[in-house]
């Protein structure tokens, strides 16, 4: 399983040669400016939930790729509107894709649309490949609910937000990382925006204290589990 990240909350995961986008927001971030959305291949895009800041590619990566979006069932009813084939989800559920299996699970946010359509409740994914299962937090507070992921699924890498204020920060994100048992973490949704900058040094001491691993990748870096 390879990883790219593509700044913000925008992930690129391969497994085999499946190809997954994850909420998508690329063309209108500067600091994503490096990639080249007009080449980035999905068969699948995940869509944690609606807001802006998740799926600004969506529609037209989709259309040009022919992906099937991943989401909730109000995201995926949206998008199926446009003419894009999806695949709806909700809280709790799981299917068995050619990737791998992907639980939808619950994220305490919100989930509108930039034009104001109701998105749904946000969530987050536990997806359990044929060799690595890793857990997408998408945006969300800390949750107690995070604890019953361990119960069914041995983490190898849990991405999560830690940019603070509309999320988890930092020292949540660590506590996060005991509830789903699992101490290797890519953090993501930071730096975008003012409000959510974040000390990178003092991010990752914090959770080497705790013995555990924050990596942060830049733009188009990858890791591969
Ligand atoms: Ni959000
Ligand atoms: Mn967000």
């Amino acid at each position: 399983m390879k990883i790219t990240f593509y700044g913000h909350a925008s992930l690129g995961i391969e497994v085999d040669d499946v190809h997954i986008l994850v909420d998508p927001f690329i063309s209108a971030n500067p600091n994503a400016s490096e990639v080249d959305i007009e080449n980035l291949k999905a068969d699948y895009i995940l869509v944690t939930h609606a807001h802006q800041d998740h799926i600004v590619d969506v529609e037209a990566i989709a259309k040009r790729t022919g992906a099937v979006i991943v989401s909730n069932f109000e995201i995926v009813s949206y998008y199926e509107k446009l003419g894009i084939e999806g695949h709806p989800m909700n809280h709790g559920g799981k299917w068995d894709f050619e990737f791998g299996t992907v639980k939808y699970v619950n994220a305490i946010h919100t989930s509108s649309f930039p034009d104001g359509t109701y998105g749904g409740q946000p969530g987050g994914f536990v997806i359990e490949g044929e060799r690595k299962n890793i857990y997408i937090a998408g945006d969300t507070a800390l949750t107690y609910d995070m604890k019953l992921i361990p119960l069914q699924t041995k983490l190898d890498l849990a991405i999560l937000p830690i940019g603070d204020n509309f999320t988890m920060g930092v020292e949540d994100a660590i506590l996060a990382s005991d509830f789903i048992e699992c101490d290797k973490v890519l953090g993501y949704h930071y730096d975008t925006f003012g409000y959510i900058e974040i000390d990178h040094e003092d991010a990752k001491r914090k959770f080497f204290e705790k013995d555990k691993d924050l990596m942060l990748l830049g733009i188009n870096d990858f890791i591969e589990l």
